[in-house]
């Protein structure tokens, strides 16, 4: 596995690749791999000749300075778990190779971008897009790879790609859970003992929820209610939002029915999660 560092040697990779009759794969990651992340790899090892990954903690998505400091780091480890999924190139750009000195563009990811996620966490999606669109025209891949479990961001970046007339496939892949049904992430090393046998009820109580809007429409209202009661028991927890909406527009909804989406973030002490069932 290659390790790539700079934007200029990945393009030239990639067009000495595409030249060669090579299709590319991507997926971007912030690191800490595990196992949900080692699924878009492998999906993209499967889908194309070439796979890259990249590794970069994106600053300008944070909201906190201590949630940046705080985020996991810890690219050795990460080097083992792309290497055993054959990813052929790692791009590690360092914070000046993405944003240097003189830096001054960015992309407003606009009303899909206004909601949930957006809304609890402002300019979250800006930053978000902003880095994609970067590690998009420096990978320049023909697929790029994304988990469900973040669905707004996958929204986001759809919209993006389509706005921006970008030429990549955006391709989302389903949430990689544990045994628990807990979904997958970076945050979860920072759950202390208790949350993290708490933490596997917002999952339960998604698929009670999502079970119950497939039997019959049911009110969002109805459905918010069953979350926060059914939450209840669990000391740790504390709700942030939780949102029924149209699966594509994202744009909230009355009742809950095939083609919804309910979206919950979380906090369980001073680790947020998020997640999400579509019916
Ligand atoms: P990160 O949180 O590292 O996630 C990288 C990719 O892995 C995202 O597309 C995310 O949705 C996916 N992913 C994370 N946990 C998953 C799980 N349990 N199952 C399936 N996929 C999962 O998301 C980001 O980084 C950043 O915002 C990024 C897109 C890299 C831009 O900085």
């Amino acid at each position: 596995m290659k390790v790539i560092r700079t934007v200029s040697e990945v393009q030239e990779w990639s067009a000495t690749e595409r030249s060669a009759g090579n299709t590319i794969g991507f997926v971007p990651t912030m690191g800490a791999l595990h196992q949900g992340h080692a699924e878009l790899f492998a999906q993209s090892v499967d889908e194309n000749s070439r796979t890259v990954v990249s590794i970069f903690v994106n600053s300008l998505q944070f909201n906190s300075a201590s949630d940046l400091e705080a985020y996991p780091r810890q690219l050795e480890q990460d080097k083992v778990i792309a290497e055993k999924q054959n990813v052929d190139v790692l791009f590690v750009p360092n914070h000046e190779e993405m944003y240097p000195n003189s830096f001054s563009s960015t992309i407003s990811a606009g009303p899909i971008a206004a909601h949930m996620e957006g809304l609890h966490r402002p300019g979250h999606f800006d930053g978000v897009a902003t880095v994609v669109v970067k590690l998009l025209n420096a990978v320049t891949p023909d697929i790029a790879y994304f988990g469900l479990k973040d669905f707004q961001q996958l929204a986001v970046i759809r919209t993006v790609v389509r706005d921006l007339n970008l030429k990549c496939h955006i391709i989302g892949v389903p949430t990689v859970r544990n045994e628990s049904g807990l979904a997958l992430s970076s945050r979860n090393s920072r759950l202390s003992p208790e949350s993290l046998t708490q933490a596997p009820s917002v999952y339960a109580v998604l698929l009670e929820m999502a079970t119950q809007a497939r039997e019959r429409e049911t009110t969002t209202t109805a459905l918010k209610a069953h979350f926060t009661s059914a939450m209840k028991p669990f000391s740790a927890a504390k709700i942030e939002y939780i949102e029924i909406v149209d699966s594509v527009t994202l744009h909230p909804v009355n009742t809950a029915k095939a083609g919804s989406t309910i979206c919950v973030a979380v906090w369980f002490e001073d680790v947020r999660l998020i997640d999400n069932i579509s019916i």
